[in-house]
């Protein structure tokens, strides 16, 4: 039943399936009656907006929210002007959550100028016992909320949420899953490139870390199910994919049959019709030579290594339980350099963790300098409720994380410039993606080492991987010539 065909069979007068995901598909059926009624009452479709914050997985979450809602019939914008608006959420640093509440306040306005409006919430900042406080008290005008466990259940929510007619504000949290819903409906945002979840939660407990609390435990897809899904994903015209998990070097560990996430690449490599893969992200603790070894021989495999070094100073590493020192991680990324020439190294470093003084910082840029990043994002520690780092005692003073997040920026965007420039000149190929926001002439794409190329050209190459000339390289980007 969990087909378009047999969905339509569905009799949504009939008792709800107990197995998943046909009880999902029954709940879409029921919400689509509530459409066609609503069309009928008001003479239009119901619209609908998705609006998503954070990270990549957030982003995929949001495709099956909206493949959920346009399957019951939805109108989908991109305006919150809409009749349903759910924000999926990110708490991974304070100023994620400061968004969604400003967000929110503008919801209120438009919601007072359109009584049929309906509100929900969902995602990492919603697994938050006090934020959930917060939204009862403060943001009273919220119809629904669940979060990241029960998100496959999003069908029968809407439902409840339909039928109770706004009468209040409907909760449903809860605390962990072990459950992953397979064939749930989906609408890709990009029609020639998808992420893909290899795994969900995380059990690394990185000390200044919330998401192991909001994701849950570490759980991985079936390497039969993944296959599957890019084997549709290609049939359908993808071209790249991107396999998202928090750390995806531990894939497989604890599944029954075990696999490794290097063998999970060579089956996906075997793909007919693939062209590019991605992943995100590898934590160095876990990342193996059988790794290097794969990425080294693929033809498919990215030449972009995303790994998170957080911090150089050992004892801060030691603090942040990241469970490798500065000299593991440098030997890690020099070996990986030497074995794949051309690969791009990007990272993630927090500036101002507890404890962290002048001298730990110059150790962090001592490895900026010596592994040379391809480009790095930079955060300023973020105290998140509940994490081991929030209690801990020696918090930074602000202006001295200020000045170190200056220097640090500053050292990292030379590295990133000077590593960006080395293939000026170069034949590459680029994956045309989108036509350029600021200037419609120009379509936007990436080498397979990430770096940003925009080329003139028209919308007609989007999708296609094509050889370009690097001409100029601006700092982090490049513009070049189709050849
Ligand atoms: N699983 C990934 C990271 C997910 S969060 C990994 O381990 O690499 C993305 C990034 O946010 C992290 O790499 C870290 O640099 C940053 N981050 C996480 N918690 C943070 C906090 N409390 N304050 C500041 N930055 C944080
Ligand atoms: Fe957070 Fe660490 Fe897990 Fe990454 S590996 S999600 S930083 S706890
Ligand atoms: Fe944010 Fe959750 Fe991703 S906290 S970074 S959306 S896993």
């Amino acid at each position: 039943m969990n087909n378009e065909m047999g969905f339509d069979k569905i009799d949504p007068g009939s008792v709800p399936p107990v197995s998943e995901p046909d009880r999902q598909y029954y709940f879409i059926a029921k919400c689509r009656l509530w459409v066609r009624a609503f069309a009928e009452k008001r003479g239009r479709v119901p619209t609908a907006c998705v609006t998503t914050f954070g990270c990549q997985m957030n982003a995929k979450d949001s495709e099956k929210l909206t493949g959920i809602l346009r399957k019951a019939g939805y109108e989908i914008l991109d305006s919150e002007k809409a009749d349903f608006v759910i924000f999926n959420t990110c708490t991974v640093r304070d100023n994620a959550n400061q968004k969604v509440y400003g967000r929110l306040g503008e919801l209120n306005g438009y919601k007072k100028k359109n009584p049929d409006m309906r509100i929900a919430l969902c995602g990492c900042m919603m697994q938050e016992p006090a934020v959930i406080e917060k939204m009862k008290k403060s943001y009273a005008f919220v119809d629904l909320i669940f979060g990241t466990h029960n998100i496959y259940k999003f069908a029968e929510l809407l439902w409840t949420m339909l039928e109770n007619e706004n009468k209040g504000m409907i909760i449903d949290i809860w605390q962990d899953t072990d459950r992953i819903v397979e064939e749930l409906p989906i609408e890709r945002k990009y029609p020639f490139k998808s992420g893909i979840n290899i795994m969900f939660g995380c059990n690394n407990f990185c000390s200044y870390c919330i998401v192991p609390y909001v994701r849950g435990r570490e759980r991985s897809r079936q390497p039969e199910d993944i296959i599957r899904e890019i084997k549709n994903l290609v049939a359908e015209g993808v071209v790249e994919v991107m396999l998202l998990g928090q750390n995806v070097n531990s894939y497989g560990k604890n599944l029954e049959d075990p696999i490794s996430f290097a063998q999970l690449l060579r089956e996906v490599e075997k793909i007919e019709g693939l062209q590019r893969i991605r992943f995100m992200t590898s934590h160095p603790k876990d990342l193996s030579d059988e790794l290097i070894q794969v990425i080294k021989e693929s033809k498919k495999i990215c030449r972009h290594l995303h790994l998170p070094l957080q911090s150089g100073s050992t004892k801060i590493l030691e603090r942040m339980n990241r469970r490798y020192t500065k000299e593991q991680y440098v030997a890690l990324a020099l070996k990986i350099r030497r074995e794949i020439p051309d690969i791009a190294i990007t990272t993630d470093i927090i500036v101002g963790f507890p404890g962290e003084t002048r001298k730990d910082l110059e150790e962090t840029i001592d490895v900026v300098r010596r592994v040379k990043f391809d480009n790095a994002f930079t955060f300023i520690y973020s105290k998140r409720t509940g994490t081991p780092a929030a209690a801990m005692e020696d918090q930074v003073p602000q202006d001295q994380v200020k000045e170190g997040f200056d220097r640090l920026l500053k050292i990292v965007q030379e590295t990133a410039k000077e590593q960006t420039a080395k293939y000026q000149g170069r034949v590459m190929d680029v994956l045309m993606e989108e036509v350029n926001e600021s200037n419609p002439a120009m379509v936007t794409g990436r080498l397979s080492n990430n770096t940003v190329v925009h080329v003139p050209a028209d919308a007609s190459v989007i999708g296609k991987i094509l050889p370009v000339s690097l001409k100029e390289c601006h700092g982090f980007y490049y513009i070049g010539e189709l050849l």
